[in-house]
């Protein structure tokens, strides 16, 4: 089936995150280093990127390296950082093709200051571009961010700003990282793992999860294409009866 063709007849979701699992195991697969899958890793960024563009996707989530991520080598966390350094400066044109604004959660004052400054640098020459919101989740993690906005109405309601019956779910949305944000609509995982390793917890309470086999290095836009019809084909009930979403 063409699934690229196919998709564009129904709405697309507004909202897709992706966590892009196996980059270590497409490198062993190949006998290679795990750089070399990180660094295959960053091509399929492009292509999906682009292709979540093209379909009209409004905002995508990208989960590029998470807390946990920190307590892997540091050779391989080192590395990590310089491509996100390099991708950075090689893919601003892409994103400024496509009108892309670049965004980015979580916590990036953890990052190296090289990192920092280019997202920065990044972030301020894309802020402008409509087409597309770009969200690249580095250094992140879900349960973190709670801590954080949790922490943040703590000070509020101790100073007054705040009375804590007035805390609602809007309002804990409201500091999260993502504010800025919708809800995820699609969540995709690569590489066959079936699990959520801390990512956007709050923020997927009911997203439609999807389940690749395929490795991230051998994500194709084809796969991407296939997720999104397979999502179209859901019915999302959000509690209701399926009866009653065809009543008119
Ligand atoms: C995902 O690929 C990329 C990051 C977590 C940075 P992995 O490096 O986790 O690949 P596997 O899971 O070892 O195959
Ligand atoms: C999740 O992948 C993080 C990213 C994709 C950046 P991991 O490969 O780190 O996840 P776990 O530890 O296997 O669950
Ligand atoms: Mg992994």
């Amino acid at each position: 089936m063409d699934y690229q063709k196919e998709i564009l007849k129904k709405p697309i979701p507004g909202h897709i995150a992706i966590i892009m699992d196996g980059n270590g195991r497409w490198a062993k697969r190949k006998g290679l280093f795990r750089v070399s899958g990180h660094e295959k890793g960053t091509k399929t960024v492009k292509k999906i990127v682009e292709a979540a563009a093209e379909f009209k996707v409004k905002y995508l989530t990208l989960f590029a390296f998470s807390s946990e991520n920190w307590n892997r080598p540091k050779r391989e966390v080192d590395m990590l950082m310089n491509l996100l350094v390099t991708t950075l400066k090689k893919e601003l044109k892409t994103f400024k093709d496509n009108k892309i604004k670049l965004t980015s959660i979580g916590n990036i004052g953890s990052l190296p200051d090289k990192a920092q400054k280019e997202l920065q640098y990044v972030k301020d020459a894309t802020k402008e571009n409509e087409n597309m919101c770009l969200i690249l989740a580095l250094s992140y993690g879900s349960r973190y961010e709670l801590t954080c906005a949790f922490r943040q109405l703590a000070d509020k309601v101790k100073n007054n700003d705040v009375a804590s019956k007035d805390i609602d779910e809007q309002m804990i949305s409201e500091h999260l990282f993502t504010s800025d944000h919708p809800d995820v609509d699609l969540l995709i995982r690569t590489s066959g793992e079936q699990r959520i390793s801390n990512f956007l917890l709050w923020q997927i309470a009911y997203a439609e999860l999807y389940f690749s086999q395929k490795l991230w290095p051998d994500f194709t836009k084809q796969d991407f294409s296939e997720a999104i019809y397979n999502y179209q084909k859901r019915e999302r009930r959000f509690g209701k009866t399926s009866e009653q979403l065809h009543e008119k």
